[in-house]
């Protein structure tokens, strides 16, 4: 559970970082929306981890759109379609809408170093297209949000989009995350960064960082994936993400 009071002084920060008046009122609209959003839709992420998103994604000039794969309920849907709002960008949205496809039998358990395990199940985490877009609706900015239901690797060779700024990928399971990697990767503009929740298990970093894995669908090395084992501080524990230049 986060401390209130580190909440706070996070929240402090993030609106100190701005640069004039207008930013500074955007930066409190941010706050304000994500909290609400956060108390009203169940999350798995930690409150202030879409923030720290929010963060890079405020003092960004990367062009193109905004990607998320894995929606559960909506909660981080409805966070991203503030900052579609906020930065003018379209919001694309990929997820079964049916919960996690199967895990492999490598797949089904995973574990970190700060003690975390963790078993995965077909189907765990579903959220409707309904449900999701209700959310939507209700706490965010549905104007701007594409919907692309089905799984990772039916819908993501053909309806990606072709610029993307960046990208949050929760999807768990080290399959999917790799099949999100090989389709956003090549459309992520120059200072653009590509999320992913779950860097501090194990197999996950391992997977989206496997030299064969990038040798053979991306031909280039891996990048340096911030955060992996550890996340990206107090504000984000379970955030790393590839930059890419
Ligand atoms: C942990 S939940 C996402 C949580 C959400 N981002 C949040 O912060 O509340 C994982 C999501 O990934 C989706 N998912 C997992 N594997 C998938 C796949 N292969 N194709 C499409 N969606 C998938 C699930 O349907 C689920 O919505």
């Amino acid at each position: 559970m986060m401390h209130k009071l580190l909440v706070f002084r996070r929240e402090s920060q993030f609106t100190q970082k701005a640069a004039n008046a207008s930013e500074l009122k955007k930066r409190q609209e941010v706050i304000y929306a994500f909290r609400r959003i956060h108390k009203a839709v169940r999350c798995t992420h930690d409150p202030l981890e879409l923030l720290f998103i929010a963060d890079f994604a405020l003092s960004s000039t990367t062009k193109g759109v905004i990607v998320e794969c894995g929606a559960f309920k909506g909660g981080s849907t409805s966070k991203l379609s503030i900052l579609s709002r906020l930065l003018n960008k379209e919001l694309h949205v990929f997820d079964s809408f049916e919960g996690l496809s199967e895990p492999s039998a490598a797949e089904k358990e995973d574990a970190g170093f700060t003690g975390v395990a963790q078993t995965w199940q077909g189907g765990q985490f579903a959220g409707s297209l309904a449900e999701v877009s209700n959310n939507v609706k209700k706490y965010g900015f549905i104007d701007k949000t594409v919907f692309h239901k089905g799984y990772f690797k039916e819908t993501m060779p053909t309806e990606t989009p072709g610029q993307i700024a960046f990208a949050f990928v929760d999807c768990d399971l080290v399959s999917p995350a790799q099949d999100c990697v090989r389709h956003i990767w090549p459309k992520l503009q120059p200072g653009g960064r590509l999320f992913f929740h779950d860097v501090i298990f194990r197999k996950f970093s391992e997977g989206i960082t496997d030299f064969a894995f990038w040798q053979t669908h991306l031909k280039e090395p891996p990048p340096v994936l911030w955060g992996a084992g550890y996340g990206c501080g107090d504000m984000a524990p379970n955030v790393g993400f590839f930059e890419k230049y």
